[in-house]
């Protein structure tokens, strides 16, 4: 009996130790240490992409909204959690933070907490006019702070094969392209954000944005030319302008005719992004997946396999890998804020096009924002 009672309380005692060592070695592994700014439709995503990342320690959730808090604190019951970012920055000891809040607010606080010399993995649009985007950027290089915006959809298979297909020219050569994006997207949906319903050309600034990015991605080149218009639909529940249609003329030849809607006639997500090339065409055929291609004279069309993943997760955590490794200097910078910041313009530039009914070329936009130090590197 006293035999049994020893071997228990040895059995105890090395399960104690076992656990203890896990979990600073745990600690050790976990390097990057992070608060999470914004707890809304998105931020559930980066928490649990975070969350799934063995290297990340998240110290603290943000969020001004104390409702918002109360659902992270069921799930995240551990985490400390902060309404102002100020009293998360006095509290915690981190090393960068993923931003997800809305645009409204990106640059006051990238600016908090560059001062507070944490790195940000930021979500998209960086801001909504040039000159915070840009002030954001260059307070990042002055600083020497890491900043990276979550152009997350970039690592999805189906957008690498997109961009390889391009590339390689198994098509032949690509010449015009015709992508299409519609959806009844009401706008009141349940856990769904609110802010786009009366943000100006929330269209253009919160989601055309992650498809201008795409094509500047996957043609692999920046944009020359752009002209636009933008249209509210009757039934729409947005107070700006819901759908916008886009010509990029680019530097490489190519050319992109763009619409996109967030107000359909139908509720039902539909995308088509088709590349005609010289000896045939690629066709994305759903967002996110069903890439098929036909060379001219085929009479069908065939599928090309993709790996799986889930969008805005497993993209997610590239991205996130990517960042970390470039926070180690293991590796380069990925979707950094001058990367955005090539989109951002020619989003903001589609805004001056069609307000002034005319077609905008990028380099007198980059010329008269003062862009052109910033991006002397990238433009070839
Ligand atoms: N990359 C993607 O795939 C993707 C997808 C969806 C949204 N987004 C982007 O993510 C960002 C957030 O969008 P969302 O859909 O989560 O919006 P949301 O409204 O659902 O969430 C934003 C959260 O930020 C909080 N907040 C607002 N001001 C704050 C402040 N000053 N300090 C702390 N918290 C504050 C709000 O209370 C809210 O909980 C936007 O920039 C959006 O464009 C990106």
């Amino acid at each position: 009996m006293y035999v049994d009672g020893k071997v228990a309380n040895f059995a105890l005692l090395f399960r104690n130790l076992c656990r203890t060592i896990w979990k600073k070695g745990d600690r050790l592994l976990r390097r990057h240490r992070v608060i999470q700014v914004g707890c809304g439709s998105r931020g559930r995503q980066w928490a649990q992409v975070l969350f799934e990342h063995p290297e990340v320690e998240v110290v603290a959730f943000v969020d001004t909204d104390p409702e918002k808090l109360a659902d992270f604190a069921v799930k995240y019951p551990d985490i400390q959690q902060y309404e102002l970012l100020t009293d998360a920055l006095l509290r915690e000891s981190a090393d960068f933070a993923v931003l997800v809040t809305p645009p409204q607010v990106h640059k006051e606080q990238c600016l908090e907490l560059f001062d507070a010399n944490l790195d940000i993995l930021a979500e998209k649009p960086l801001a909504l006019n040039i000159e915070d985007a840009v002030e954001i950027v260059s307070t990042a290089q002055n600083k020497n702070r890491k900043l990276s915006l979550s152009l997350n959809f970039r690592f999805l298979p189906v957008s690498q094969s997109y961009r390889k297909w391009i590339s390689s020219e198994t098509l032949g050569s690509p010449s015009f392209s015709l992508y299409h994006y519609g959806v009844h997207r009401g706008g009141y949906g349940k856990g769904g954000n609110r802010y786009p319903l009366t943000l100006k050309d929330a269209m253009i600034l919160d989601q055309s944005i992650h498809h201008f990015d795409l094509m500047r991605y996957c043609f692999d080149s920046e944009i020359e030319a752009v002209t636009a218009r933008s249209w509210n639909p009757s039934w729409s529940v947005y107070q700006s302008d819901s759908v916008v249609s886009t010509i990029f003329h680019m530097e490489n030849g190519m050319n992109a005719v763009y619409l996109g809607s967030w107000t359909s006639g139908w509720d039902k997500q539909c995308v088509t992004w088709r590349t005609d090339c010289s000896e045939g065409v690629l066709i994305m055929r759903q967002i996110h997946s069903d890439l098929v291609y036909a060379r001219r004279t085929d009479t069908d069309l065939t599928p090309i396999p993709l790996e799986d993943a889930v969008p805005y997760i497993d993209d997610s955590k590239i991205l996130l890998d990517r960042f970390l490794n470039a926070r180690l200097d293991e590796g380069p910078l990925e979707c950094d804020g001058v990367d955005h910041l090539l989109t951002l313009a020619a989003s903001l530039a589609c805004i001056e096009a069609r307000d002034q009914r005319r077609e905008v070329l990028m380099s007198d936009y980059y010329r008269e924002n003062g862009l052109l130090k910033l991006f002397e590197d990238r433009l070839k």
